[in-house]
């Protein structure tokens, strides 16, 4: 007995510590965006349990190729609740991820979930970077066909195509919004734009490279 408070407070810490998305409650929540809509859930209303049809569970926005002809040579299609609404409350979403030859998914952070890529065509230079507590190490890694990489949660990572051809992925992460925050679009491309003394101080340039990095035309690939 007297252990157990013990092993209680440990437990509810763990829970904590590990937390993904919440536990769904029900079988699904198709999203709706209906306010008048009796249910709200993780905010989104729920579209009425017994109106949901396979419709709501089935996307097909992944049978074409995502649009490569930009300055980044990548285009990721997302499956996330906002595209998805059949994925609201159920922990997980996905990702197509299109490259052209030399083309790069830019370095970027999801801040709610893990991910998981799975290649399938085409050959990938990945990797993600450790927090400061981890002496900001980076792991990275070659892919090819059939390989899997798993970025961990909220750290900084990237993927470059370094074939001569397209490549293919596929991402799959645990949340139904697993968030994206672009590296060089929320430093340099923030509206309005970030003072520029503080960003010449924090990267140990001068203001006018700060200036130009500020001008470019930051591409969101997504
Ligand atoms: C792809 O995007 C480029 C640049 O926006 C555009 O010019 C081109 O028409 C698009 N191609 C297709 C097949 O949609
Ligand atoms: C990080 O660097 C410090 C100082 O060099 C070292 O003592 C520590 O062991 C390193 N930690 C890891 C996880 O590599």
């Amino acid at each position: 007995m007297k252990f157990f408070p013990t092993f209680v407070l440990l437990a509810l810490a763990s829970s904590c510590a590990f937390a993904s998305d919440p536990s769904p409650l029900q079988d699904f929540c198709v999203a709706v965006n209906d306010p008048n809509s009796a249910v709200f859930v993780n905010g989104k209303f729920c579209k009425d349990p017994k109106l949901a049809m396979a419709d709501d569970f089935f996307f097909t926005k992944f049978r074409y190729p995502g649009n490569t002809s930009n300055q980044l040579g990548s285009k990721v299609t997302t499956a996330f609740v906002d595209q998805f609404p059949g994925l609201n409350t159920l922990g997980i979403a996905m990702a197509r991820l299109d490259f052209a030859p030399y083309g790069l998914n830019p370095p970027h952070i999801h801040p709610r979930g893990t991910e998981m890529l799975a290649v399938m065509e085409g050959t990938l230079h990945v990797g993600f970077v450790t927090s400061n507590q981890l002496n900001n190490t980076l792991f990275t890694k070659v892919l090819t066909k059939g390989d899997v990489f798993v970025f961990p949660q909220g750290l900084i990572h990237f993927q470059l195509n370094i074939g001569q051809t397209n490549a293919l992925a596929f991402a799959f992460l645990s949340s139904q919004n697993p968030g994206l925050i672009t590296i060089a679009n929320s430093v340099f491309a923030s509206k309005p734009p970030i003072n520029v003394d503080v960003l010449a101080k924090a990267f140990q340039v001068d203001n006018k490279l700060i200036n130009y990095l500020q001008e470019q035309n930051w591409f969101d690939n997504h």
